[in-house]
């Protein structure tokens, strides 16, 4: 029988669900919700930009162009952000999100360019002097490790040489594909204890606020920043990347981190760091 997850809650006919035994869901009827199949959330959302868009050059200098947009669809009932489905995500929306929340943090699925990410806010700049057992989350720079459990380097190793790869603003983008089989992890999409408000430092598997993969349940610290290393899937050259611990779960190695500014209140992403975003197909 296959697995199933806690949706919170389900919209069934257009309605919220409070009924415990509907709001499951398995991984097939988790697809008609358009986060986790590799070509659905591109093909629905954008259309003809996809992958490659990327590898194109900035579109220019106005505000939008290398914007980020919400991706609430079949969530805009119950989504924090589900009201600004296909709008652009701003610095504001989620700071004020995030003062509702135990930890500090707010997270929200989007598209840039074509390709998924997930942006999360962590009020890192208060909650660093708080003592850790406070549960208030904030930022870790951590060395890395891959997927044979060799330390490879520091996150700092890389943020040094290129200070744009630090979390600006309390803000962090993912590139939104599992390094196991390349499905669209979300942000507390689905409920369970990796997905609550709640942090735990180290970068382990205690606590919440993890971004968790429903294909084979893969979990990612996005407070976890660390040097990790991959292959490019055509070429099957390796690279080393800035990005986010994983937790538990099959995955091999944690997510790419997109670098990204501000542009006033807009959140836009970097393209600097392509190949890094080369894992999937
Ligand atoms: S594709 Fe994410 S856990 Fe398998």
């Amino acid at each position: 029988m296959a697995r199933e997850y806690n949706l919170k809650p389900a919209i069934i006919d257009g309605a919220v669900s409070n009924d415990a035994e509907s709001s499951y869901i398995n991984r097939r009827q988790f697809l008609r919700y358009g986060f986790n199949t590799a070509t659905g959330v591109l093909a629905a959302s954008l259309g003809v930009l996809g992958f490659a868009s990327i590898l194109l050059p900035p579109g220019g200098s106005n505000a939008g162009d290398l914007g980020v947009v919400y991706w609430a669809k079949g969530r805009e009932d119950e989504a924090w952000y589900g009201a600004k489905h296909l709008q652009l995500m701003t610095k504001t929306d989620f700071v004020e999100e995030a003062a509702k929340s135990n930890t500090g943090t707010a997270g929200a699925a989007g598209i840039w360019n074509g390709v998924p990410v997930v942006v999360n806010y962590v009020n890192h700049s208060e909650n660093k002097d708080t003592p850790e057992s406070s549960g208030l989350a904030r930022f870790q720079f951590m060395e890395g490790i891959d997927e044979t459990g060799k330390t490879i380097g520091h996150f700092e190793d890389l943020s040094d040489a290129d200070p744009r790869i630090f979390p600006s603003e309390n803000l962090v983008m993912i590139f939104g594909r599992c390094t196991h089989l390349c499905c669209i992890p979300g942000w507390q999409l689905v409920s369970n204890s990796f997905t609550e408000d709640s942090w735990t430092p180290g970068g382990g598997d205690d606590g919440g606020t993890k971004l968790f993969c429903i294909c084979h349940s893969s979990r990612f610290d996005p407070t976890a920043l660390e040097m990790n290393t991959n292959r490019n899937r055509s070429n099957g050259a390796t690279f080393n990347y800035a990005g986010i611990r994983k937790a538990g779960g099959p995955a091999p190695v944690g997510l790419p981190l997109i670098p990204i500014q501000l542009n006033g209140d807009v959140i836009e992403g970097i393209t600097d760091y392509i190949d890094w975003y080369t894992y999937c197909d």
